[in-house]
């Protein structure tokens, strides 16, 4: 028997040209093998026959198939039988019935049970290949599907999480790395440097964003409202108690739990938050029963907790139970170089949200927005972007429109005796500023003085008293 290379198609429908599809045959009657493998290894198909269900099992033991062109009636293992054995988990392998007169009802029978389709004998040639052909275009599209999802899922979460400075790429693989973990994280950093927005991305990239995303904020409850709060209560626990509340701990069963503001937790709730985590269970208040949970914990924190563990605010044990992955997130000022990204973001968001067509900040503003120093950092930020696009009817936000002045705190002071001297910190940022201007006018300096507001004699006395060398 002489197969035709010639015939074998290279990518029919855009098939991957690597992947010549592997059929299995499996037939009980010998004319049926014979016809069926001459019939697809013309089409540039590879494949094996069987005689019936058992011998069929022992082949997809010993190697991979894409399809399985099965008979329905069978001695030993029958259609039906290998069916169910071929959709246990491991197998993803797709199975197309071949029914004879009379066995029709069997092989809609096996559709329901997982077959991918079904050819009733006898057949023309064309019909059993086609049938193939559109099978292979949806593994196709089922792999493309995949691979998409899995791109997804890098993506998301994090393109909320805008940043490409170094600082910032490092967050991001952190957070890649340690997603798909049950492992707990401690993010911490200043207020507004995004510590809600990671622990979302840690649950949206993990393989618990189906299930819930819960968060707590352990500083706004009062220290008497906690417990229940985290691990709920029973009914008659305490005297308002008049039914049995689950905690939030439960509700994130199957999902994430986010302890925001975990340095504010007191003492007494630190052991059985530690018991909670070592134990998987949880014991609502009054209850004598433990509930088992599964559930990530994800704590933030801006206080240094290793100072509060050294003071014996915060429990060693339950630092270390916390800390298995410490994320630290930069302080907006540590990054200026993030700054047009995260305006860009910002505005493009507000102005959905506001419904107004500001198209960005002026340079002289994104000047500006360099030399703040941040306290608020991207909260702090956005704060200032959305007053002024609420305020403002301006395509282009200036420094008028983001109402900031010139801060003299640009860049870190030398020394700590710098902090406080207008006289050097005004002399360091009008340096700055004449650079900008030379860089932005190419050198020319009469074109500088004009965006500086200075006349052209200053700026010439300036270049030189700060040795300039543009
Ligand atoms: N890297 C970033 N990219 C885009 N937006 C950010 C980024 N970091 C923070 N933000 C935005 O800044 C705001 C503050 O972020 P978030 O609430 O996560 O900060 P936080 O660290 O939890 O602050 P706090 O300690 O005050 O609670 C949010 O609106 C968030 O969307
Ligand atoms: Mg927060």
């Amino acid at each position: 028997m002489s197969v035709n290379g010639s015939s074998a198609p290279a990518a029919p429908g855009g098939r991957a040209s690597s992947a010549v599809s592997r059929v299995l045959v499996v037939d009980d009657e010998e004319n049926m093998r014979h016809l069926l493998l001459l019939m697809l290894r013309k089409e540039g198909y590879e494949v094996v026959a069987a005689a019936d269900g058992e011998q069929a099992l022992e082949l997809l033991a010993a190697r991979e198939f894409d399809f399985v062109l099965c008979d329905v009636r069978m001695p030993r293992l029958d259609g039906m039988a290998l069916l169910a054995e071929l959709h246990h988990p491991g197998h993803a392998l797709t199975v197309i019935m071949m029914s004879a007169f009379g066995t029709l009802d069997l092989a809609i029978e096996a559709m329901k049970a997982g077959a991918y389709d079904y050819i009733s004998k006898p057949f023309k040639s064309d019909e059993v290949v086609l049938t193939l052909r559109k099978a292979e275009e949806r593994e196709r599209l089922k792999r493309d599907n995949a691979r998409l999802e899995v791109e997804l899922v890098r993506t998301r979460g994090l393109e909320n999480l805008v940043g490409t400075s170094t600082a910032m790429q490092a967050v991001h693989a952190t957070i890649r790395k340690v997603a798909p973990h049950k492992a707990t994280v401690l993010i911490t950093g200043e207020s507004g440097t995004g510590k809600e927005l990671v622990a979302r991305a840690i649950h949206d990239l993990s393989d618990r964003r189906r299930g819930p995303f819960v968060a707590v904020n352990c500083g706004a409850i009062p220290e008497t409202l906690l417990e229940s709060e985290l691990f709920g209560h029973a009914k008659g626990a305490f005297t308002d108690a008049y039914r049995s509340k689950t905690g939030r701990f439960e509700e994130a069963h199957g999902g994430t739990l986010f302890l925001d503001e975990i340095g504010e937790l007191p003492l007494s709730l630190q052991s059985k938050l530690l018991r909670a985590l070592a134990e998987d269970e949880i014991r609502r208040v009054g209850d004598t029963r433990a509930t088992p949970v599964d559930v990530r914990v994800l704590a933030a924190t801006l206080r240094d907790l290793e100072a509060d563990v050294a003071s014996q605010r915060f429990r060693e044990d339950l630092f270390y139970r916390l800390n298995v992955v410490p994320l630290a997130l930069p302080p907006l000022r540590e990054r200026h170089g993030d700054l047009p990204l995260l305006v860009h973001h910002i505005l493009a968001r507000s102005r959905e949200r506001f419904g107004r067509n500001v198209r960005g900040v002026t340079r002289e503003a994104m000047a500006l927005l360099e030399s703040q120093d941040w306290k608020g950092n991207v909260r702090e930020l956005e704060n200032l972007l959305e007053r002024a696009m609420v305020l403002s009817e301006a395509e282009w936000l200036g420094p008028d429109e983001l109402a900031i002045e010139p801060v003299a705190g640009a860049g870190p002071p030398e020394d700590g005796e710098d902090e406080l001297s207008i006289k050097k910190l005004s002399r360091r940022l009008e340096d700055r500023l004449i650079r900008s201007a030379l860089e932005r006018t190419r050198g020319n300096r009469t074109h500088a003085a004009r965006l500086l507001e200075i006349s052209h004699r200053a700026l010439l006395l300036k270049i030189k008293e700060y040795g300039i060398d543009l």
